[in-house]
């Protein structure tokens, strides 16, 4: 029990037991949910919010979608996990799915992005020795400055960013940094003959929904090509409807010769995660060399084919495309000072704040939370506005007009 001498509301009683018996490894905002549908989440009070956040991209089919909730049940109440011990009656099936879904030989299941993201880099080391003829442990990845790939000691060995790294060295070798969106940088680093890979967010999600040219990608394509070398695309947050195209390298026609999905796979219901790639990398890990004793599981490939058929038969592609249009041209109306740019690309987008106050994202979101509408801040200066897929024009305009109402309030509570 949490002691108090004085009388606390049920959030503030939730919040409380978080703070005492859970690690302090998050800072969210002080609102506790219980119930979500579609684009909305109510919390323990019963109050409604827009949620503009999607769980960082993972629910782009919305809450609680129902055909995927039904898929939930139905294999969760025959069979939910084997181990790849023994084969399963729906791993083959839905391997044929994906990999026909998005045209690879084969694909690598997993559970996490992050698990994705080592994935893709075991097969790209293992490719560089086995195929390009890499020397022994010379094998180098390069990855874009401002990435963001997870927690995990490797991810954070390739971060730019202090509050990912600090204090938790030694890091993980063979990994070097280019600038994000500097071809010319990319070309010298890919030189070095012992890299295998470039491992690229088509957009930097996590530092601040940052879009490269027009080009870049197809460009970064096509260097890695001229000197083999793999090019990954980390499209855990970026892929399966979110920017207005299937994968958001459809946007510069490029087809990664790694790719990762996460996030949205399952709908938001579980941990399912997947690299896919030709054989020629695939078949590069033999027997016992990875793995994972939930990845493939029964329930998880269930309930991604149906995550994945419901894009495809919501149209979630071509309603992220045209609402996210909307969304930035109803933005940019917006008369506020406090405005610098916004950016992004189908309903993946940010407002980057005009101002130095280091909480001044912060207090907006607590604002908007006050009006309905969850969204949270990346960095000090950002706000990334991402609602599920599955919302209508209806919908998204209310959601603009909180988002106006908001700039007004604020201006005039914070006035300078
Ligand atoms: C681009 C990208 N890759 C990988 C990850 C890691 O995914 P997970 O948190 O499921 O490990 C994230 C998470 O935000 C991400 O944005």
């Amino acid at each position: 029990m949490i002691e108090t001498d004085t009388e606390i509301s049920k959030a503030e009683y939730l919040i409380a037991l978080e703070d005492k018996y859970g690690a302090h490894n998050y800072h969210p905002l002080p609102v506790v949910l219980e119930k979500g549908k579609g684009v909305e989440l109510w919390d323990v009070e019963g109050k409604k919010y827009y949620d503009f956040l999607s769980a960082y991209s993972a629910v782009n089919q919305g809450h609680c979608h129902q055909l995927i909730l039904k898929t939930l049940v139905e294999q969760a109440q025959k069979l939910t996990l084997t181990s790849r011990a023994f084969h399963n009656n729906i791993l083959g099936e839905y391997e044929k799915y994906i990999t026909e879904y998005f045209g690879y030989d084969k694909v690598l299941p997993m559970n996490t992005g992050v698990e994705g993201g080592e994935t893709a880099i075991k097969l790209a080391r293992r490719w560089g020795y086995k195929v390009k003829g890499i020397k022994e442990n010379a094998a180098k990845v390069i990855f874009a400055e401002g990435n963001f790939w997870g927690r995990t000691m490797s991810a954070i060995s390739s971060s730019t960013d202090p509050s990912s790294y600090e204090g938790f060295g030694p890091f993980m070798p063979g990994f070097d940094l280019v600038p994000y969106n500097n071809l010319e940088a990319l070309a010298l680093a890919l030189k070095d003959e012992n890299v295998c890979a470039f491992m690229i967010e088509p957009i930097q999600g996590e530092a601040g929904v940052v879009v490269p040219d027009e080009g870049y990608l197809r460009k970064a394509y096509e260097l890695c090509k001229e000197n083999n070398v793999l090019f990954i695309a980390d499209e855990v947050q970026t892929g399966l409807a979110r920017t207005g195209k299937m994968l958001c390298c459809d946007y510069d026609d490029v087809k990664p010769d790694i790719l990762i999905l996460g996030k949205a796979l399952s709908g938001g219901v579980l941990p399912v995660s997947a690299v896919l790639a030709n054989d020629e990398i695939m078949l590069t890990i033999k027997p016992g060399e990875h793995g994972s004793t939930y990845g493939g599981n029964p329930l998880a490939c269930a309930v991604a084919m149906t995550a994945l058929q419901v894009i495809k038969d919501e149209h979630l592609v071509d309603n992220a495309f045209f609402l996210g249009k909307y969304f930035r041209q109803e933005i940019a109306k917006i008369d506020s000072k406090l405005i610098k740019e916004v950016r992004g690309k189908g309903l993946l987008n940010a407002i980057v704040f005009n101002t130095d106050k280091k909480d001044a994202a912060w207090n907006f979101c607590l604002m908007l939370m006050e009006n309905g509408l969850l969204a949270k801040p990346t960095h000090d200066y950002i706000i990334r506005f991402a609602p599920p897929l599955v919302i209508n024009k209806k919908e998204l305009d209310k959601c603009i007009k909180i988002i106006a109402k908001t700039f007004a309030q604020f201006e005039s509570k914070y006035p300078d």
